[in-house]
């Protein structure tokens, strides 16, 4: 909830905090980008950026905080303090912990202190369980992919989800076996990602769970209808691809329609898988293409929202397009989370997935979060 009235009142409160504290804090000019105080003392230059939002910060804010730091125009930074008037989500502290980021430090400004996150993830609630379905009426867009790397993002956030395989070709089952573990952190308990097919499943034999992602088979029928019911909401996959952006506008017209037969409260999101970061005007040509293609459906039914890729996308990533290697090598199941050259872009991607379907959903997890918070 915001503290000030305007966003440059918080600015002024936090530079005489560091004041106080001995360092010469300076204001940035306006319109610079990157960071808004900068601050020097003994042989240290700090960029602080100041976030004075309703929300909390998520993990996308810090990932591009640490890009500007990265840059050359970010270089006589020692390091980078991001301050936040409304806290931070989960998966920013699970960025800080599986990135490994040491030079940036996380404030939180509450009841007039300033006071500094030691990086550990706020337990997850206890609240009603959430149905997730990955559903298209095509194939091979990424389905599998996107919900075992989903069911991994809420596993390094401390839920334990239970994957379904509702596809014939069982793919979930021979690329995580029953199941994994992602350990937590400092001896902590972790959480655990299970795997089963659709007559395996029953809630009261898992009452740790709090989220169920389905991974749907692309031909509808073969779905049972008893848990597209169920969704509370839904993922959609696509591509941009100039050869069918026409035709896949078509098949996400038909997911919506299949869909809104059974179930016809869910939330549904196209989200863009195989984006290439890199093409900027390729991107936003077809970008715009799917978006007006949408903008008429989105009309008629208020549930169905396009998740703009400049947001957030799934990027093409060699590490996913391997991923399910180890199958071959006798290796462990396990994700593409693996880091190639000290980051993993599907890990990142998957975590700013989670900000965003927390930020746009009533999913229970999210409002029991936000009530627990409230009482603090
Ligand atoms: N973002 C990505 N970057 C690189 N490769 C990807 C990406 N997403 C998916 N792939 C690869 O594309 C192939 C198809 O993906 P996946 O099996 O997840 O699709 P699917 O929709 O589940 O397919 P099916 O309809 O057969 O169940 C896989 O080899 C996967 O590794
Ligand atoms: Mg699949």
């Amino acid at each position: 909830m915001p503290q000030f009235e305007k966003d440059s009142d918080f600015k002024k409160v936090i530079q005489q905090r560091f004041e106080q504290d001995g360092w010469t804090a300076t204001l940035a000019l306006p319109n610079t980008i990157g960071y808004d105080i900068e601050l020097i003392r003994d042989s240290e230059c700090v960029a602080v950026q100041v976030k004075h939002q309703r929300a909390k910060v998520h993990a996308g804010q810090l990932e591009k905080f640490i890009d500007f730091l990265e840059r050359p125009t970010g270089a006589k930074f020692t390091r980078g303090f991001l301050i936040s008037a409304s806290g931070f989500t989960p998966s920013v502290f699970t960025y800080m912990r599986t990135e490994e980021v040491v030079d940036v430090a996380l404030g939180s400004f509450k009841d007039d202190k300033l006071l500094w996150e030691d990086g550990d993830i706020p337990p997850p609630p206890k609240a009603q369980l959430t149905y997730i379905g990955v559903f298209t009426c095509k194939g091979g867009v990424g389905k599998t992919t996107i919900s075992a790397h989903l069911a991994g993002a809420f596993a390094l956030n401390g839920y334990d989800v239970v994957l379904i395989d509702l596809d014939r070709q069982s793919n979930l089952r021979k690329l995580l076996g029953d199941g994994v573990y992602i350990p937590g952190r400092r001896g902590g308990l972790g959480a655990t990602i299970t795997v089963l097919n659709h007559t395996e499943w029953r809630e009261e034999d898992y009452p740790d769970t709090r989220v169920v992602i389905c991974d749907c088979s692309p031909e509808y029928d073969a779905n049972p209808e008893a848990f597209i019911e169920k969704f509370n909401f839904c993922l959609i996959p696509t591509t941009l691809n100039p050869l069918g952006i026409n035709k896949n506008a078509d098949v996400i017209r038909r997911t919506f329609a299949a869909i809104r037969r059974v179930n016809i409260t869910a939330e549904l999101f196209v989200i863009v898988n195989n984006y290439h970061s890199d093409e900027a005007r390729r991107n936003d040509v077809l970008n715009r293409i799917l978006k007006t293609e949408f903008e008429t459906l989105m009309a008629d039914d208020p549930q169905c929202h396009y998740i703009d890729p400049e947001t957030v996308a799934i990027r093409f990533s060699k590490q996913l397009l391997y991923w399910g290697y180890h199958i071959v090598e006798n290796d462990k199941p396990q994700l593409a989370f693996r880091e190639i050259g000290g980051r993993s872009l599907p890990r990142t991607d998957f975590l700013k997935l989670l900000d965003y379907l927390e930020g746009h959903t009533n999913i229970e997890a999210a409002k029991a979060k936000e009530a627990a918070a409230a009482v603090d």
